[in-house]
């Protein structure tokens, strides 16, 4: 009896251009597309083992080996339905392959970074299960079209079927055809830009994305002028920032991202506050190591960005790594390792392979 097995693996990406906000909940359809990095150090992954068996009774799903219950309408059960109807579409096709589209699916998830790093693990989660899936299943379809469906699972998975630099683009069909991923650039093409990730809190954050974007799309009247006025110039412009090595225009950009979307959070009623008071340190710190930089007639050498929490991100070139790291260690000490209230998680070379 032949064995029908498959794992795949994905990153963690953080966006530069925000995703908050959804024009339909179900088919998670953004209000505005987003543009991300994925973050290729080994430490940051989820890893996906699928098994495809007419032995096994039902779907099943195991999160960091405790079994996770797949809801029944739910975005897992979504996922694997929409995966099963891509590979009943190759059997129809060929009658002499084996029929795993009717099999009940074992599905095994780990994700090799620590919770407590406060990361959000659905983007990789995700993104694996979709990738291992289309292995099991020996789909012929790309990362874009795997994407569509890694999207209706967590809106933010759909850029980790991309390494590099990635854009969600929303798309206007209301059936959600056109809201894809597209590689902006590999990550060969900039392989000096870093990512630092600092692990103020891991706390549970306050508000979910699912909870918060709800919100703000109920109550922001700051989103709307974010999703038609600035968001498709901002694209636009960090793309062409990627693609010239422009690190001071993509910090710009980055920064200036990062605000905005934390202003929309604020203007949410009831607000949301994502950052705390460690994160706004590290946003002064920053601003300042660029102005001593800027003022010596050099160019900005480090963006912060942060998504739904407090934990930074800090995107910098390499030449910098050094240097920010001692600043951040001398400013914000750390005693206990990582699981101190502020750790260093980690320098995260985007381009090293
Ligand atoms: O994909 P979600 O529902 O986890 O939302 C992600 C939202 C942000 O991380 C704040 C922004 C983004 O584009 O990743």
């Amino acid at each position: 009896m032949p064995v029908y097995q498959a794992t795949a693996s994905a990153p963690v990406n953080i966006a530069c251009i925000k995703y908050w906000g959804k024009r339909d909940t179900k088919l998670i359809l953004p209000t505005n597309s987003s543009l991300s990095v994925t973050l290729d150090q080994d430490n940051l992954r989820a890893t996906t083992t699928s098994r495809a068996d007419p032995k096994f009774e039902q779907d099943q799903l195991w999160l960091n080996g405790k079994v996770d219950e797949i809801k029944p309408g739910g975005r897992l059960a979504t996922c694997i339905a929409e995966m099963k109807k891509l590979r009943a579409q190759v059997e129809s096709g060929s009658p002499n392959e084996p029929k795993l589209a009717e099999f009940k699916l074992h599905i095994s998830s780990f994700n090799n970074f620590p919770t407590a790093a406060g990361l959000a693990s659905s983007a990789a989660g995700f993104a694996a299960l979709v990738a291992s899936l289309a292995a099991l299943y020996q789909l012929p379809t790309s990362p874009s079209e795997l994407s569509r469906i890694a999207r209706q699972g967590s809106g933010s998975a759909c850029r980790s079927l991309f390494g590099g630099f990635v854009a969600w683009e929303k798309g206007t069909a209301a059936d959600g055809s056109d809201s894809l991923a597209v590689e902006v650039a590999p990550r060969e093409h900039w392989p000096d830009i870093h990512a630092l990730i600092c692990v103020v809190s891991d706390d549970k954050k306050g508000t979910s994305s699912t909870t918060g974007m709800q919100r703000t799309v109920e109550t922001s009247t700051l989103l709307e002028h974010r999703i038609k006025h600035v968001v498709p110039e901002r694209m636009r412009a960090i793309s062409e920032a990627i693609k010239a090595r422009d690190f001071d225009t993509f910090a710009r950009i980055t920064m200036q991202d990062s605000n905005q979307f934390h202003s929309v959070a604020l203007d949410t009623d009831p607000p949301i506050f994502y950052l705390n008071d460690v994160s706004r340190a590290i946003i002064a710190l920053i601003i300042e190591y660029n102005r001593v930089s800027v003022e010596a007639g050099g160019k900005l050498k480090a963006a912060y960005t942060y998504d739904a929490g407090p934990n930074a991100v800090i995107y910098t070139l390499k030449e910098n790594v050094k240097e920010i790291v001692s600043l951040i260690v001398k400013y914000f000490p750390q005693t206990d390792g990582f699981k101190d209230t502020f750790g260093l998680f980690g320098s995260t070379g985007v381009g090293e392979g």
